[in-house]
């Protein structure tokens, strides 16, 4: 698709996903100019050069970066990556108080050097973090939200479409919640094509059974803590997810995604950020209001919020 004339993306953080976020926008020609920024100059004008070498064979978009705060000046949209990460077996929750004290020192910086930029939030906790940073900016929840479910969302599709045997792409299907340990699928308006995913059958493959559905999702809940286990992040997809979520900012595709906004009395919910569906687009995220929830999802949306609340009030 197009890339948009002048659009400027910057990414904050270049450790692996930071770096893979630039990557894949690089990549996918997800913006015209593309900035890396990080305090660690060595690394980060090193990271901006392997990317810069390789601009022979992607599309029209540039790479620049560096360690000075100019770097960011002039952006669109900022993507946060900055943190520290999960290590083996540690929880994205455990990550809430440093990580929580970088978004609060850093966020105000980045508005003063790219005041009318929509940011999305990756550095985890991501859904507590942007809770915090919405706070330390006051910018209107709508510009400043997190991938949250996204990249579990396309976890999901992806096994859903291994075992359906179709395209990812025809599977319609959402997490939702918190990206973490009380994210849960929206199963009640799950589909295949047009096919509720419990009538599903193509053979050679077997129709879908709850059992199975169960399993599945725990596999896409644990998903990161088995990656982090064998190679000690994770970097590739959530460095497409978050290209395609800048996307649908730079484009105004007003494109529906499971991103992580901060909640207004969304079924009770009153600022806690998690994800349910919502439309990007150049203003940023909108959660979609009317999005049908059955009665045990909603109690399972409520545990999320509970669980996310409880961190957020553990940081004041
Ligand atoms: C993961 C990180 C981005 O789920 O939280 O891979």
């Amino acid at each position: 698709m197009a890339i948009i004339e002048n659009s400027k993306l910057t990414v904050v953080g270049a450790g692996s996903v930071g770096s893979s976020v630039a990557y894949a926008a690089l990549i996918r020609g997800s913006a015209r100019h593309v900035a890396l920024y990080d305090i660690a100059t060595e690394k980060v004008e090193a990271e901006v050069l392997d990317l810069a070498h390789g601009t022979q064979f992607t599309g029209s978009s540039d790479i620049t970066g560096g360690s000075d705060l100019s770097v960011v000046e002039g952006s669109h949209v900022v993507v946060i990556t900055a943190g520290a990460k999960q290590r083996p077996g540690q929880t994205r929750m455990e990550l809430a108080d440093v990580n929580a004290q970088i978004i609060r020192t850093m966020m105000p910086q980045l508005l003063d050097a790219a005041p009318n930029a929509v940011f999305v939030i990756v550095t985890n906790p991501c859904d507590v973090l942007t809770v915090i940073a919405q706070q330390a900016t006051g910018l209107p929840p709508e510009r400043i939200f997190a991938s949250g479910t996204v990249l579990d969302t396309s976890r999901l599709r992806w096994q859903l479409a291994q075992r359906a045997g179709v395209s990812t792409s025809s599977v319609h299907a959402h997490i939702v919640g918190e990206h973490g340990d009380t994210e849960f699928p929206l199963w009640s308006n799950a589909s295949i094509g047009t096919v509720p995913i419990l009538d599903w059958s193509s053979p050679p493959h077997p129709p879908l059974t709850l059992e199975e559905l169960g399993s599945i999702a725990v596999d896409v809940r644990d998903a990161a803590y088995k990656v982090i286990q064998g190679k000690g992040a994770t970097n590739y997809a959530i460095g497409l997810s978050s290209a395609r979520i800048v996307e649908a900012i730079l484009r105004d595709e007003h494109a529906v995604m499971p991103v992580s906004t901060v909640l207004r009395d969304f079924h009770g919910i009153d600022g806690i950020a998690l994800s349910v569906p919502s439309i990007v687009s150049a203003t940023g995220a909108v959660p979609v209001r009317n999005t049908p929830f059955s009665e045990d999802e909603l109690t399972l949306l409520r545990r999320s919020a509970d669980a996310l609340a409880a961190a957020v009030a553990e940081l004041r």
